[in-house]
């Protein structure tokens, strides 16, 4: 240490004994009465609560999407799929039933991407919002404190409230991407189980073993197809990225509550000497949480941004050529171009008399 520095640390060292005598001398004592909403500062309630929701649905929906591979294989076969009645009838009516549990499967998988989606959302809210109220704790210390430890009150404010914004900014950044991804695979989950139902009411299917068999297939192909693609990659970044930022966020509650309630205390107590030096140095107090945010924020931007460079990966134009269907083909998810049309061998459009008249005409 130079001379200089060992100066200025002697300057900094009197004029914090000086205020901290200010703080004891002049002491709050008028003031206890309305110190009691202080004694416990606490993280709310709806914080766990939303935690605890999210995590239910994030599992609920892995147990849905569990196995599903093996399920389609074991699912889709001629023997699941055709009982071996020799009643053309039944055997027709039970084809059709299993065909339309597979559509069902993605209606209901995407309403569990959904209420992911939707409660990920509800707890990063939830998240700024306990921050907020926290932060807002401090406003709230009563009136009537000397000037001083108003000044340094005021200061640590501040440096709170940046922390806050910043805050703020990022999980609305691990929000956005998280539900713009959800929502994206579940609207694909949707438009594949609404063409399937529309093949099955619409299209006719021939139901002699040979077309049976060439659809299984096709349906086999195509929605595993469709699953790996939307629904592995992508949504492994998308656990990956509520892990880390519920941690994070865990982790940034409790240091905020903690740091808060010791803030009152050492005001409620007058352990100043101690404790209270937090207050004089706000930006040395959070340092360590600023870098934790820094850490979720470089996280964030590694793991979205390969997020966006697979989804652009991914993306196709699409044309969209049988006007009998009226969905939008989304742009952004891993249909192949002109689906189901152009995937669709020439032997199974044969087994469509919709198709059939198409191609007459
Ligand atoms: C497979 O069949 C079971 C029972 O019939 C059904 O509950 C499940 O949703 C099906 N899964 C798929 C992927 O089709
Ligand atoms: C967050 O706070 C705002 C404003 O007070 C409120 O409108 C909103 O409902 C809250 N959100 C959650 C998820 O608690």
């Amino acid at each position: 240490m130079n001379f200089r520095s060992l100066i200025v640390t002697l300057l900094n060292w009197l004029v914090w004994s000086e205020q901290v005598q200010l703080l004891n001398g002049i002491g709050i004592k008028n003031l206890d009465r309305t110190w009691d909403s202080f004694k416990a500062v606490q993280i709310p309630k709806q914080f766990y609560d939303a935690i605890e929701k999210s995590d239910f649905s994030k599992q609920s929906l892995q147990n849905k999407l569990e196995h599903f591979l093996e399920k389609l294989q074991k699912n889709l076969t001629l023997s699941a799929v055709l009982s071996n009645s020799e009643d053309i009838v039944t055997n027709e009516r039970n084809y059709l039933y299993r065909m339309q549990e597979l559509s069902t499967f993605f209606y209901e998988a995407s309403s569990s991407f959904e209420h992911f989606s939707s409660d990920i959302k509800i707890f990063y809210e939830t998240s700024k919002n306990a921050s907020y109220a926290l932060l807002f704790k401090l406003r709230q210390v009563p009136t009537g404190q000397p000037s001083i430890v108003k000044v340094l009150l005021t200061n640590y404010f501040a440096e709170m409230e940046f922390f806050h914004v910043l805050f703020s900014e990022i999980i609305d950044e691990a929000m956005e991407y998280s539900t713009e991804s959800l929502r994206s695979i579940q609207k694909l989950f949707v438009y594949y189980a609404d063409t399937q139902n529309i093949i099955l009411e619409n299209w006719k299917l021939k139901t002699n073993p040979q077309c049976c068999k060439l659809y299984i297939n096709f349906l086999q192909h195509q929605s595993s197809q469709i699953f790996k693609c939307a629904a592995l990659d992508n949504l492994n970044i998308v656990y990956d990225v509520y892990s880390v930022t519920k941690l994070n966020i865990k982790y940034i509650m409790r240091q905020l509550e903690f740091r808060i309630q010791r803030l009152f205390n050492c005001l409620l107590y007058k352990s100043l000497t101690l404790q209270c030096k937090l207050l004089k140095s706000a930006e040395q107090d959070l340092r360590i949480l600023f870098s934790n945010l820094a850490e979720l924020d470089m996280f964030l931007d590694i793991k979205t941004k390969k997020g966006r460079a697979l989804a652009l990966r991914y993306r196709r134009e699409k044309t969209w050529i049988n006007n009998q269907i009226n969905f939008e083909p989304k742009p952004d998810d891993c249909l192949p171009i002109g689906f189901p049309n152009t995937q669709m061998s020439t032997d199974l459009k044969e087994c469509f008399y919709f198709l059939d008249n198409v191609v007459q005409q």
